[in-house]
């Protein structure tokens, strides 16, 4: 079974107060639990202030993106073995708002989840669909595009190097991001399952081992039926992981939902629910 994974993915925000309030409100609500993984991705200049509240605990955390280059001169760039010094676990790559505001290909997300990997750190590569291509009924062929250019794109050395440390693969619908509206559980899950399918097509173990975790308006009132969806191995979620709250509930949630779902293996003996 794959444990749940719930990332905060701060965006750009905070300051060193409010993060101090934010990572010790955190720390304390989820001392306790220890039923799926946690982490928060920071803006890089806040990767040592995280790494001084974080380490120890049971919260990893990570940088919202990285170069494609190792080194050089590559103004204001910042490489992922810099970010690996932090002692952090997760860097997030192809965010679709990088991809919009850089003009992003594929190709170079798939260079940069390289360098992650090479880095040592495991990347959370995210893909999905704009609102336009929702419409026109064509998600599924961009996210198989997005999909193919780590499963096909990576050098053999590479790919091999991600299956060991683990790369999360995030699907956020670009139309749910911010939106107040997230994707329906069933949709989560087609999604989801699709994108399973083309790993599967690659290597299956990796693909029945590989966490696929959905983002776009994800909160402590729908978590629980998008967790619940057996494709769904965790959340992203931005908005919500800037309040303790929120951040902390939509954690608590996924701990439940996998420990009902060991329940019911248990129970019954029969393939579980997630
Ligand atoms: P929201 O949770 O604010 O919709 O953002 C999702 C996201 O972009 C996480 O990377």
């Amino acid at each position: 079974m794959r444990r749940k994974l719930v990332v905060g993915n701060w965006k750009l925000n905070g300051n060193l107060a409010k993060n101090q309030s934010l990572i010790s409100a955190l720390v304390s609500k989820l001392k306790a639990e220890h039923a799926a993984d946690y982490a928060v991705c920071v803006p890089f200049t806040y990767l040592f202030q995280a790494q001084a509240l974080l380490a120890g605990t049971n919260i990893s955390w990570g940088a919202q993106n990285a170069s494609q280059f190792e080194s050089g001169a590559y103004t204001s760039s910042i490489s992922a073995s810099m970010i690996a010094e932090f002692g952090c676990q997760y860097v997030i790559i192809g965010h679709s708002e990088r991809r919009t505001l850089s003009n992003e290909s594929n190709q170079k997300a798939a260079r940069r989840v390289a360098r992650v990997v090479e880095s040592g750190l495991i990347p959370i590569y995210c893909v999905g669909e704009t609102l336009e291509e929702h419409n026109a009924g064509t998600s599924k062929n961009v996210v198989k595009n997005q999909i193919i250019a780590i499963t096909h794109g990576l050098e053999d050395d590479v790919f091999a190097r991600a299956k060991e440390i683990g790369i999360v693969i995030a699907y956020e619908p670009v139309w749910a991001i911010g939106s107040g509206q997230a994707a329906t559980p069933s949709q989560a899950q087609d999604m989801h399952l699709f994108i399973r399918g083309l790993i599967a097509k690659v290597d299956k173990d990796f693909a029945e081992k590989i966490k696929i975790i959905y983002g776009g308006s994800m909160t402590p009132h729908n978590a629980a039926a998008l967790l619940s969806m057996a494709d769904v191995d965790g959340g992203l979620i931005g908005r919500c992981a800037l309040s303790a709250d929120d951040f902390s509930k939509i954690c608590i949630v996924a701990g439940k939902v996998s420990q009902v779902s060991l329940t019911n293996m248990a129970d019954n003996g029969k393939k579980a629910l997630i």
